[in-house]
């Protein structure tokens, strides 16, 4: 036997169903939320949340639109139920907002619970106490019949004390711990006694939360548990049936999703995922993922930025590049292809028509992202991020055979660097290898004659003076490649043109792109200037320095 020995774990025991419905049904809307990142996420950190900290997540939960917090767990913490206080004292809380404290069934702990909310408006009281096979047999050593009182005693003490203060709002909600880990008839079992004690009605739910406390199985047998549940409990019709998932097979959003599908009206989860262990379950992903299939989540999470900022404030956790959503990494494209592909959608892409964008989810935008971050350029890279950045950045709509030659100078820039290449380093790289038209010559006056043939006559300013040239031809770029061909004895043969006005940062500009062949070798040169002709010519003459400058070298060496 080895140390790693799968034997010694024991496949999950599904919940009997054979008529599941839930696999045909689809998410429709959204559930209710109720954020638990004050309580359950706040409870798993190393440094727990300090009441500044608390304040300024609970200020961010009710701009994101939560109208159920749990906010604490006041008879276990000082800490919490100072929080508690404050929130009502200072009427912290919206109108239209729940908040929700947990306590275990016991009744000194109620007793404090309940001091805590005095004042309330509105408040759920969430009552909890652990059914599992497990914990009955190991950590409380108690039948189920011990068990089940535990959670009606809890149920009739929550009840009393709620009558002694009607002018809060009251709704109760239970939780049997470790539900994925109890038989699933013992589990209805508790929670029909409990609703037994509390009757509901259909006017007047409660809310029965069942929890994965620790994820155990895949979520489709998660949400068998939960069909099962519903469809066997009492009083269905006058209950919330709520989920609670944690992460620990990282399938705690894919659980919760079925779930829903499963029959389930309200999720429990936290922002971006903290909690015990591997965290609960990201209430933005599934969000998000709603959102993506054109649902609306009823939570405003277009601000990313803020949410990550405090969530990482205030837990002290960073969040991964790679988190859904909201991630830095996961609206850019390194890949070639997959930059080529998104800068052709973005291209046929208008406010008009549903998003459909190879690569992207959703809008970047809606999370406030930028198009600019969605293309970034190291060595991986291919032609087509390198010319969507340079265009949403410059305005240069670079040709499909200058793309073709920059492409290979910025991954040998990326691969020197180790890195990104960003937009600038970019821009300065394509003006060095390309904008060569004033080194050493530059064009000085030039005028142009048409007639049958087109000819020019110009000046060239070089450091030692001026140079004039002169040449026929069918246009005033071959007039000009003869007048330098002939000036520098070279054949200069024109083989790609391209011009377009220019839109970012300048006014009434032109840039040109040119191709050429000078004596058997490929040169591109790129000019830009407030005339076409103008722009055109120096674009000729930036290939000839570049020509110049490599016989200079070749000499050299
Ligand atoms: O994970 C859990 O079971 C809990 C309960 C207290 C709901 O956090
Ligand atoms: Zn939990």
């Amino acid at each position: 036997m080895t140390a790693f020995d799968h034997t010694k774990y024991t496949p999950f025991k599904p919940v009997a169903i054979k008529d599941r419905t839930w696999p045909d049904n689809d998410i429709t809307h959204a559930p209710i939320w109720s954020s638990v990142d004050l309580r359950d996420g706040n409870q798993a950190l190393v440094e727990p949340m300090t009441v500044e900290q608390k304040k300024q997540f609970f200020a961010l939960l009710v701009d994101v639109g939560f109208k159920e917090i749990e906010v604490g767990f006041p008879a276990a913490s000082q800490l919490d139920f100072d929080f508690v206080r404050w929130l009502i004292e200072e009427n912290q809380v919206p109108d239209d907002v729940y908040i929700q404290v947990l306590t275990q069934a016991r009744p000194e702990l109620i007793e404090r619970t309940y001091k805590s909310l005095k004042g309330a408006k509105k408040a759920i009281v969430h009552v909890y106490n652990s059914t599992s096979t497990t914990q009955r047999e190991q950590v409380f050593r108690m039948d189920k019949e011990g068990v089940k009182k535990i959670a009606i005693n809890g149920a009739k003490c929550v009840k009393e004390h709620a009558e002694k203060h009607p002018e809060t709002e009251w709704v109760f909600q239970y939780s049997p711990e470790s539900f994925t880990g109890t038989e699933m008839d013992f589990a209805v079992e508790v929670v029909d006694a409990v609703t037994d004690v509390w009757q509901p009605t259909p006017d007047n739910k409660v809310i029965i939360n069942l929890p994965a406390t620790v994820e155990v199985s895949t979520p489709n047998r998660y949400a068998d548990q939960i069909e099962y549940f519903c469809r066997n409990v009492q009083k269905r019709d006058s209950m919330l049936v709520s989920l609670h998932t944690h992460n620990d097979r990282g399938c705690g959003v894919a659980a919760a999703e079925l779930g829903i599908m499963a029959g389930a009206d309200r999720i429990e989860g936290t922002l971006l995922g903290n909690g015990e262990r591997t965290g609960n379950m990201d209430v933005v992903t599934m969000a998000m993922n709603m959102y993506s299939q054109g649902i609306d989540p009823k939570l405003s999470l277009n601000d990313m930025d803020r949410i990550i900022s405090v969530v990482q404030a205030c837990t002290l956790l960073q969040v991964h590049p790679r988190h859904p959503y909201a991630g830095e990494l996961v609206f850019t494209a390194f890949s070639g292809s997959h930059q080529d592909a998104i800068k052709k959608c973005l291209a046929n892409q208008t406010d008009d028509k549903p998003w459909d964008v190879a690569y992207l989810p959703i809008d970047p935008r809606d999370v406030g992202r930028s198009y600019q971050e969605v293309i970034r350029v190291n060595s991986q890279s291919g032609k087509g991020g390198i010319a969507y950045t340079l265009e949403q950045e410059y305005g240069l709509a670079l040709p499909r055979w200058l793309q073709v030659e920059f492409s290979p100078i910025v991954q040998q820039l990326a691969e020197k660097d180790g890195g990104v290449v960003d937009a600038q380093s970019m821009k300065d790289l394509f003006e060095s290898s390309f904008m060569t038209g004033t080194t050493p010559y530059r064009l000085g006056k030039y005028d142009l004659t048409k007639d049958d043939v087109d000819t020019v006559q110009a000046e060239l300013v070089t450091q030692d003076g001026t140079v004039k040239i002169a040449g026929n031809g069918n246009g005033a770029l071959s007039a000009f490649s003869e007048a330098l061909g002939q000036h520098f004895n070279m054949r200069v043969d024109i083989i790609q043109y391209q011009e377009h006005a220019l839109t970012v940062g300048s006014d009434s500009q032109a840039i040109a792109y040119v191709q050429v062949n000078i004596d058997g070798d490929r040169f591109n040169g790129v000019a830009i200037d407030t005339d076409i002709v103008s722009s055109s010519i120096q674009a000729l003459l930036a290939t000839v320095n570049q020509k110049i400058a490599e016989n200079d070298t070749a000499s050299v060496a």
